[in-house]
């Protein structure tokens, strides 16, 4: 099978931007990757001010990338007639990083009510994989109810976790590893990617 090479990045108001910053630059340099659909909520914008003193809106991503990415494709959180909100755009894979809570709820329910939440009830229709890195603790009962919902209608439930087995030395290096393991998981493995190796 081929790797996914239209993909979409949604990045909602959890903690962890630092994770949305280290995907969208993989996933830029990666070369099989053609097209990248790109959205943030109003939220996410908010913590990347906070986590990452970074503010944009239409330039968020190229902010992140230092450049303008031709194959990135920047969508509005409003813009629910944008490409991805419709089951006919050939999407390979969806991934929501980091996924709120609100944005767990939202998709568990079908509410569909804004683009990330509508482009994910379409790829769950449509049965294209959709990868929710959920990220909050603890979780109450409702979270974790979202998450079996989600996890039932065919959604990953990716908990946004860093490994510490690869002794990590950075806050950036965790969060590489972290999103290799969620490239790896939608067929992208990245050639520099830790792999465990047992003495
Ligand atoms: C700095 C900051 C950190 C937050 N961290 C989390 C978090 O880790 N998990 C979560 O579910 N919500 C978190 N929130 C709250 C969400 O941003 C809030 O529930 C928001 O309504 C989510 O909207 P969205 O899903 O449309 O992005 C955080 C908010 C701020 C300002």
């Amino acid at each position: 099978m081929s790797a996914p090479a239209n993909i979409t990045l949604a990045v909602t108001g959890a903690s962890g931007s630092i994770y949305a910053a280290e995907i969208l630059r993989t996933l830029a340099a990666d070369t099989r990757v053609t097209k990248i659909n790109f959205v943030a909520s109003d939220s996410a914008l908010r913590v990347f001010a906070e986590e990452l003193e970074l503010s944009g809106r239409n330039d968020l991503a190229e902010k992140l990338l230092g450049a303008p990415c031709p194959k990135l494709q920047h969508h509005a959180e409003t813009d629910i007639g944008a490409n991805i909100a419709s089951g006919s755009y050939p999407t390979d894979a969806m991934i929501v990083l980091p996924c709120s809570m609100g944005t767990l709820a939202a998709i568990a329910n079908g509410l569909a009510s804004n683009l990330i939440q509508r482009a994910a009830d379409v790829c769950l229709k449509e049965n294209h994989p959709l990868i929710l890195c959920i990220r909050e603790t603890p979780f109450n009962r409702i979270h974790l109810r979202n998450m079996q919902l989600a996890s039932d209608a065919g959604a990953t439930i990716f908990p946004a976790i860093p490994t510490l087995y690869n002794h990590p030395q950075s806050t950036q290096e965790m969060a590489r590893q972290f999103v290799h393991r969620v490239l790896a998981h939608i067929g992208l493995p990245q050639p520099d990617a830790y792999q465990w190796q047992p003495d």
